[in-house]
């Protein structure tokens, strides 16, 4: 059983899932329309990615006697400004996330539920590779600067770089 603590703090990290989904499939969405196809599918592959995060919390919940609650959502920005504004926001999210998977894992500490501790540490690894690609991908901007063709290559190999992340996925 789940105490009503640990659910709570479950339930709210179900909803961040899902409202990190819907942030990635509205940049995907900005990116597609300006013709940025490599970016675009990348951010699609992301939200996917989230989604999946979301419903394992969700089965977990139900399947520790919870009930996992599906919750309206707050809506994304729907403009970007640039692709390298687009990914500093992507790593601040990632952040934002991290922290808050951190916070729910001092909860079930303080709770004794050890069970729910040892579920979350594949989020805790998870966090630390969606991080690393961001800061990666971050690098990988700031190289090009204002590199038309170099703009080119990116858009072509963040695509890749979508695909191998996602064959590396031990939850997907
Ligand atoms: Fe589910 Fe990107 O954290």
């Amino acid at each position: 059983m789940l105490t009503e603590k640990v659910e709570k703090a479950l339930n709210r990290q179900i909803r961040i899932e899902a409202e990190s989904s819907q942030v990635y499939l509205s940049m995907a969405s900005w990116a597609e329309v300006k013709g940025l196809e490599g970016i675009a599918q990348f951010m699609y592959k992301h939200s996917d990615e989230e989604r999946m995060h979301m419903l394992k919390l969700v089965k977990y919940v139900n399947e520790r006697g919870g009930h996992a609650i599906v919750t309206a959502l707050d809506a994304p920005k729907t403009d970007f400004g640039s692709f390298q504004k687009m990914f500093k926001e992507l790593l601040e999210h990632e952040i934002f996330v991290s922290q808050s998977i951190n916070d729910l894992v001092h909860i079930t500490l303080e709770e004794k539920d050890y069970a729910t501790h040892n579920f979350l540490q594949w989020y805790v690894a998870e966090q630390i590779e969606e991080e690393a690609l961001a800061r990666t991908i971050l690098d990988k901007i700031n190289l090009i600067g204002n590199d038309k063709g170099g703009l080119y290559l990116f858009d072509r190999d963040v695509q890749q770089i979508a695909v191998e992340s996602a064959a590396g996925d031990p939850g997907a």
